[in-house]
């Protein structure tokens, strides 16, 4: 189901002692979120993800704007057609929001429950979810024997168990430690293939857009700065907001499978970084930049980000010239698919 946001304004007033203040926590989002894919919304700390994702899901309706699922108008749903329209929407959080008091497979039936599923059914339904995410042997488990990462696909389990056409993620692998963020996001992509999610994935991480989103929407100050295609964010970041995000992985590799190979050889991180995009790779650019033009280079870094079908080059480097020789550079890399950014 393609998700179309128009518009899309929430204001919260904040009260402290003597002072009161609007918040505007979304603030005009328009966006485009397409079927059968996942799209990633990243933003740091306070940008208005949550804040967003509560009316994208329709649990908060927005002060002004409009939510449309397919051609269907949803922000305005009386409370009844409300109810209905939630159980098409499954959700899962950074801290499983499961009840503690409740099995494994009873988490997983709570929703089946509520839409009135007849018993022999959430029996079957409950086992088909459990092996779906991997946890079939642990259906009689109490949720406090489960580690993060099991809790998580009882998460998921219970979030698609009536079905739903979306997923909604919200921070889901911020609490889950690298190896099992990788496996998470595996099991989210591969179902998602399986039931031909429309999933929204909410994160703060670079890493979860770069491993598991198809295309991605940035957000600062509840505002979209920046949206494409991931491929298309990595080699040409258009905002410093997604600068820095990117740059972040780069610097601190988590996990050794699926780390950025970065080599540096100066402590300096120079002043222009080249990201090497599709076509820049058969010719030999670098020689002939420094031949066609009167600038020398030096190379202080490299490295490679891996997107999920292949992988996107850059370089730190240095290139000393006339200023009007170095514009006249910048300039021609880029017509020979190499994207250049001043640092
Ligand atoms: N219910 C609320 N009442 C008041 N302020 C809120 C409320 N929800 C969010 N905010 C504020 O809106 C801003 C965005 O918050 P949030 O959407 O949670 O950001 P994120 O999920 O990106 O960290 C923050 O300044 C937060 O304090
Ligand atoms: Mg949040």
């Amino acid at each position: 189901m393609q998700i179309k946001l128009e518009n899309l304004k929430k204001t919260y007033i904040s009260q402290n002692k003597n002072e009161r203040s609007e918040i505007h926590a979304v603030d005009d989002v328009s966006l485009l979120i397409p079927e059968n894919t996942i799209f990633g919304i990243i933003g740091k700390s306070g940008a208005g993800k949550s804040s967003l994702v509560r009316l994208v899901s329709l649990l908060e309706t927005p002060d002004s704007g409009y939510v449309y699922y397919g051609d269907k108008r949803v922000d305005n749903l009386s409370k009844s057609d409300l109810i209905l329209q939630r159980r098409k929407i499954g959700m899962i959080f950074q801290n499983f929001n499961l009840f503690s008091s409740r099995t494994a497979g009873k988490n997983i039936a709570y929703p089946l429950e509520i839409a009135g599923t007849p018993r022999e059914k959430i029996k079957s339904r409950v086992r088909e979810m459990l092996t779906l995410v991997g946890l079939s042997d642990r259906e009689n488990a109490p949720v406090s024997t489960l580690s993060g990462g099991q809790k998580q696909r009882v998460a998921i389990a219970r979030a698609l168990a009536t079905e739903p056409s979306i997923l909604f993620c919200d921070e889901a692998t911020s609490a889950l430690d690298p190896n099992t963020t990788h496996q998470i996001l595996e099991l989210i992509k591969e179902i998602q293939k399986k039931m031909n999610l429309t999933v929204v994935m909410i994160t703060h991480q670079m890493e979860v857009v770069r491993d598991a989103c198809e295309s991605v929407a940035v957000i600062e100050n509840g505002r979209v700065v920046e949206t494409g295609k991931v491929k298309e964010i990595f080699t040409k970041p258009k905002t410093q907001v997604t600068r820095n995000f990117i740059k972040n992985i780069s610097s601190e590799p988590k996990n050794f499978e699926y780390q950025n190979k970065v080599v540096k050889w100066s402590k300096d991180s120079g002043r222009f970084v080249l990201h090497f995009a599709d076509g820049a790779t058969e010719k030999p650019v670098l020689s002939m930049m420094s031949k066609e033009f009167d600038v020398t280079f030096n190379i202080l870094a490299a490295g490679l980000n891996r997107l999920q079908n292949e992988e996107v080059g850059y370089m730190e480097v240095d290139i000393t010239g006339k200023d009007e020789e170095i514009e006249k550079v910048v300039h021609w890399l880029s017509e020979n698919h190499v994207n250049v950014e001043k640092l």
